[in-house]
């Protein structure tokens, strides 16, 4: 049997320091729990752009098809930002979820009990919080035909398009659905359908699915607006949310902030079975490239290290060593290791990137 294989692609900005730590990780889970990976390593964003002109290679793009999950970094910084659209790093990203058709984005909002007081909510709104956003990926606005900037007349206008198929909207929903079933069973899902015609027939397949293939889900419906302020009110009120990309896009990152640190926070993105039965897979941070700290070792690592969870839990089915890694993040965030974003002033010195990803190393070895 050969090994399974991992195509990590650091990126930019705190992408490579962050992976660095996850690679001690990886190398932990090979040696010590026999679940040994092949990695290959490539560009992608900026550090595309750099070496190749271009923010993905047609190769990293073919590799990244082949192998059985992609780890990435993150991507953009300020030094792209007067490329062309077509060439600006965020495009390499945008072309693996479109090119690998990865659907279902599973970002999950978690809040660390050690952490409830970094959250800008009260302690009581978000202790132990744990909801699962699942935001489509590969279709809707981000994606939309017609689009581009015309002239008409004297003056230009900006065109993007709004576009769902049933299908589309059926195979996000299910993905939700199968999720709930191993949860709490409660899903909701949002969008505008009181403006927005893709709305309505969102709702509609979505509701028309549940009540023919899965009656044991407790499915609601909201208008997305109200969804952001019933996240910030009472976000325990919700388990599984599933939403198009572009509500996707801004509820999570508001999820995403109440649990206190963007810097905790992994992701999953999902689409259909390959040969091997493994869903084409790609995992990361919720963070961005955080330009402004790059190098420093600064960074938090544990967003990242915890995307390598949902690999072990979602592509390599090592449920129990992701549940391992997650409680070795809880035991050392329990012991007061914080890296800088998850200190207050006059807290002392932080741990650094490598510091935080050595305590996680070290709590994963007391854990056997
Ligand atoms: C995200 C990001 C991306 C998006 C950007 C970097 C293209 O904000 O993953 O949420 O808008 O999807
Ligand atoms: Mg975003």
């Amino acid at each position: 049997m050969t090994n399974p294989s991992l195509l990590i692609l650091p990126g930019d900005g705190i992408g490579p320091e962050v992976m660095t730590e996850v690679r001690k990780v990886i190398d932990w889970f090979g040696q010590r729990r026999g679940l040994a990976f092949d990695v290959e390593e490539d560009l992608v964003g900026g550090a595309s752009w750099d070496a190749h002109g271009t923010p993905l290679t047609d190769a990293a793009m073919a590799r990244a098809q082949a192998v059985d999950a992609v780890l990435l970094g993150a991507v953009g910084g300020p030094k792209y930002d007067d490329l062309d659209f077509a060439d600006k790093p965020e495009r390499g990203l945008l072309r693996l979820r479109k090119e690998m058709d990865l659907f279902a984005n599973l970002r999950p909002a978690q809040c660390f009990d050690a952490l409830a007081d970094f959250s800008s909510l009260k302690r009581e709104v978000v202790a132990g919080l744990d909801i699962m956003i699942v935001r489509e990926l590969t279709s809707g606005i981000y994606f939309g035909e017609p689009r581009g900037i015309h002239s008409e007349g004297n003056e230009r206008v900006g065109i993007n398009t709004q576009r769902y198929t049933e299908s589309e909207i059926i195979r996000v929903c299910r993905a939700a659905f199968e999720l709930a079933r191993k949860r709490s069973g409660k899903v909701c899902s949002m969008e505008k359908a009181n403006v927005m015609e893709s709305g309505i027939l969102w709702r509609e397949v979505a509701q028309t699915l549940r009540d023919a293939e899965y009656p044991d889900i407790e499915l609601s419906h909201m208008y997305a607006d109200n969804g952001a302020m019933q996240l910030v009110r009472w976000p325990k009120q919700f388990d599984v949310i599933v939403t198009d990309n572009l509500f996707g896009d801004i509820l999570s990152d508001c999820a995403a902030m109440l649990t206190g640190s963007l810097g905790m926070l992994p992701s999953a993105s999902l689409g259909a079975p390959m040969a091997n039965g493994r869903p084409k897979a790609l995992y990361e941070p919720v963070h961005g490239s955080a330009p402004d700290i790059a190098g420093q070792g600064k960074a938090n690592p544990v967003a990242c290290i915890l995307s390598f969870a949902m690999a072990l839990r979602y592509s390599f089915d090592a449920r129990d060593d992701a549940a391992r890694l997650e409680r070795a993040i809880d035991t050392v965030l329990a012991d007061g290791v914080r890296t800088a974003d998850l200190m207050q002033s006059g807290d002392g010195t932080p741990a650094s990137t490598a510091q935080m990803g050595d305590a996680v190393i070290r709590a994963l070895e007391a854990s056997l």
